[in-house]
């Protein structure tokens, strides 16, 4: 008996070991303050969950449709189009169980045995695990710090496209690093994908976690990016979704297409219910969602602002996502550190913080000597961001 080489291949989300440990130190009898998880403590709105049990009560108990429930992906199709100024109707979407499965299906719709993937590092792990694990080559491009957030290092990756690049990957609004596009930044990257006739595949979880009035931006509406761009749109950071997994891709008709092959070959379909629904509340619930946003961005504003209280730390305030990705460097060498997870392990038992680092994002690259960690601010109330970031102060400085 013996298990497929290809695993050898498969990555992880290391995120989820750092929840395991959190959970091991809290089963000790020990606070956690949970800044670990982009995972939400809040209800998802009453009217979906209203809805969901008359659905499940009322017979939409059984298989539905591979491509999804034709209302829910006209929903879609309306929503992800008109808060992106683009023309999609219901060829245009396929219903996933949750955004991640859209990142798998869109690598096997694309890769042959050698191709090379550009993925974002720091970046969500799943993307160069998934990238290996369908045969490809993953070439990371990465950020560079700047004035108020961070910008992506476009002549590198630039000078890394080859005759055997076949996708990019981009995911503005960024986790962990919270990175926002300028128009600038976003054209040069079309730029580069139409001159190489690259796919993009354009994880949008948190296009709609943003606390600035400015409109978001969008590579798909680039003229010329339509064409080769999927959407990953996710339920489940916006309406507080998580556990109910359901998301959809988003893109051209053809690719729409090979996706649903896919989704036959995998799950069937998507919970049957949960999509009924969502196609008769989604476009009403803005106003649940703004609240949901409300309370994220309070809780941001404290996190920045004890976070710059402590000596040695110095952040910007990021304008989407409920990320902060924070440079340690100067309070890693104060407190005589050089391993960012001893330092992570150590926070953690000398003031509950439990946090991810750098490391948790992709492999680093040679060269990175400053030292991150991310906090995220979504799964955790503002009395305890405020006790648990005064222990830390407290660690920190003494
Ligand atoms: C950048 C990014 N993409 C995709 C996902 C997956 O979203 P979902 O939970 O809907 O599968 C996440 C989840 O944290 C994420 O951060």
């Amino acid at each position: 008996m013996r298990f497929s080489k290809k695993l050898d291949d498969l990555g992880t989300e290391t995120a989820f070991a750092v929840s395991a440990e959190a959970r091991s130190w809290s089963e000790k009898g020990r606070k956690v303050y949970p800044f670990h998880l982009g995972d939400i403590n809040m209800e998802t709105p009453e009217i979906i969950r209203v809805a969901t049990n008359r659905f499940m009560n009322n017979g939409k108990n059984g298989y539905c449709s591979s491509e999804g429930v034709i209302e829910l992906r006209e929903a879609i199709a309306h929503d992800v189009g008109s808060k992106r100024s683009i023309d999609y109707d219901v060829e245009n979407v396929v219903i996933q169980p949750g955004g991640k499965p859209t990142i798998w299906k869109f690598l096997a719709s694309v890769i042959d045995r050698g191709d090379e993937v550009l993925y974002p590092n720091p970046g969500y792990p799943i993307y160069e695990s998934q990238i290996r694990y369908q045969g490809g080559i993953p070439i990371p491009y990465g950020y560079t710090e700047i004035q108020n957030g961070f910008a992506i290092d476009i002549e590198k990756l630039s000078s890394s496209i080859k005759p055997n690049t076949i996708a990019l990957i981009y995911n503005n609004y960024q986790n962990p690093i919270s990175a926002s596009s300028s128009k600038e930044e976003m054209e040069s990257l079309a730029e580069l994908c139409i001159e190489n006739n690259l796919w993009v595949l354009s994880d949008d979880a948190y296009y709609e976690i943003r606390y600035s009035d400015d409109p978001p931006l969008s590579i798909a509406n680039i003229p010329g990016m339509k064409e080769r761009t999927v959407i990953l749109y996710t339920f489940s950071k916006r309406f507080a979704m998580t556990g109910w997994r359901i998301g959809a891709s988003v893109g051209p008709k053809e690719m729409i297409r090979q996706i649903a092959r896919l989704n036959i070959n995998d799950e069937s379909c998507t919970n049957h219910f949960i999509q009924c629904a969502l196609a008769e509340t989604m476009l009403d619930i803005d106003s649940d969602a703004n609240l949901i946003l409300s309370k994220l961005k309070d809780r941001r504003d404290l996190c920045v602002e004890s976070l710059n209280s402590i000596s040695g730390f110095s952040l910007s305030r990021p304008e989407s996502t409920f990320y902060l990705y924070v440079n340690v460097s100067e309070p890693m060498k104060n407190k005589g550190y050089d391993d960012i997870d001893k330092f992570r392990i150590d926070a953690l038992r000398n003031t509950g913080v439990s946090f991810c680092t750098r490391n948790h994002f992709g492999t680093p690259k040679v060269g990175e000597d400053e030292q991150y960690i991310r906090l995220a601010y979504s799964g955790i109330s503002k009395i305890e961001i405020q006790e648990g970031l005064s222990l830390f102060k407290d660690w920190i400085e003494n």
